[in-house]
């Protein structure tokens, strides 16, 4: 049976997450070097490892697209690194293949370790029937996202994190809970010199009113929405808001509805966030080689640019401290 290994992870919460993104997919979870870890948690040596065909989940050189993978089957492990420096070098190298998520986003490159594993294992163990991709002009059908309701603040900086990495220039939160806006962020110091570039911010911007009206099309995505599974749904187009609603809230009238499938529990919301945001992103394709994303419109415009043109309130958090979540 397959398993989600940690390998090395130095934060508990980030374990806890982890357990709860195998918990998402069915599969057990264990740790290859828990020290700094809370007790209990399921331990594995090296040599066990290595016993096993390893499919490392890393954005290293070289690795190939979790999108094109094949499915992992049988008593394989998926393993995930430490939080900071990523898979060990000897596991990397014994890996019997490498895969990684691809990140379109400017300045932020990584997820989170526990919502990698989650869009990771959302890929290679299924999925199937995948729409296609669309063509070479990708930011033109960005679709704008809102956050609805999330409820907690991490679960919502991780998913900002995601929305930052797959390429989102904004993000709109309906902050019923007030998780995010008003409450002051964890600041670390090592991360004041790389604030001072100010490039490739995040702007969140508050929608108290919920769905932005000049959108004509509502999706909303969750685990159990009455709807296709996301990766058959089409997420994208101009005029396209995705909303992922966290608790408690009442989707409008018209909307479109889009499951995010997985067979275990319903998942934490940086999992489910992060699995939307990856399969619009794919289905939005690969941005062409060595081109800047198109600066938005000015004035009235769809997609993502829809809320970027917005408000003069929206919060710009830059990619240093997204990478706390
Ligand atoms: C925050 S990342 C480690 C940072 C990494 N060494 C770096 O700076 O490039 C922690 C772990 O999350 C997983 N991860 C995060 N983003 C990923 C991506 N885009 N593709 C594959 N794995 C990713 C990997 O398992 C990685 O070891």
């Amino acid at each position: 049976m397959t398993r989600l290994i940690g390998d090395g992870l130095e934060n508990p919460a980030n374990a806890r997450a982890l357990i709860a993104a195998a918990e998402m997919f069915s599969v057990r979870c264990g740790f290859r070097d828990g020290r700094g870890l809370p007790l209990g948690l399921s331990t594995v040596d090296t040599a066990e490892l290595l016993g096993a065909p390893l499919v490392a989940v890393d954005n290293a050189p070289g690795a190939e697209s979790v999108y094109r993978a094949a499915p992992v089957r049988g008593a394989a492990s998926v393993v995930v690194g430490n939080e900071r420096r990523g898979i060990r070098p000897d596991l990397l190298r014994a890996a019997t293949r490498t895969v990684q998520i691809p990140m379109p986003g400017r300045g932020v490159n990584t997820l989170n370790v526990a919502t990698a594993a989650a869009v990771a294992l959302y890929y290679l163990l299924g999925a199937a029937g995948r729409r296609v991709v669309r063509g070479p002009r990708p930011e033109s059908q960005r679709p704008g996202v809102l956050l609805a309701a999330p409820g907690d603040h991490v679960e919502a900086g991780s998913s900002l994190r995601s929305a930052a990495a797959f390429g989102w220039p904004s993000v709109a939160v309906e902050d019923r809970d007030k998780v995010w806006f008003g409450t002051p962020r964890p600041v670390r110091a090592e991360g004041r010199a790389a604030a001072r570039s100010h490039r490739n911010p995040l702007r969140v911007v508050p929608a108290p009113g919920g769905p932005d009206p000049a959108y004509t099309r509502i999706v909303v995505c969750s685990p159990g929405a009455d709807g296709p599974p996301v990766h058959r749904a089409d997420l994208t187009g101009a005029g396209t808001l995705l909303v992922i609603p966290d608790t408690g809230w009442e989707p409008p009238p018209g909307a479109e509805f889009a499951r995010v499938d997985a067979p275990g529990a319903a998942g934490r919301y940086r999992f489910v966030t992060g699995i939307v945001l990856a399969e619009a992103a794919r289905q939005l394709g690969p941005r062409p080689t060595g081109a800047a994303p198109r600066p938005p419109r000015r004035g009235l415009s769809y997609g993502s640019g829809l809320v970027l043109d917005a408000p003069a309130d929206a919060d710009v958090v830059e990619p240093w401290e997204l990478l706390r979540y």
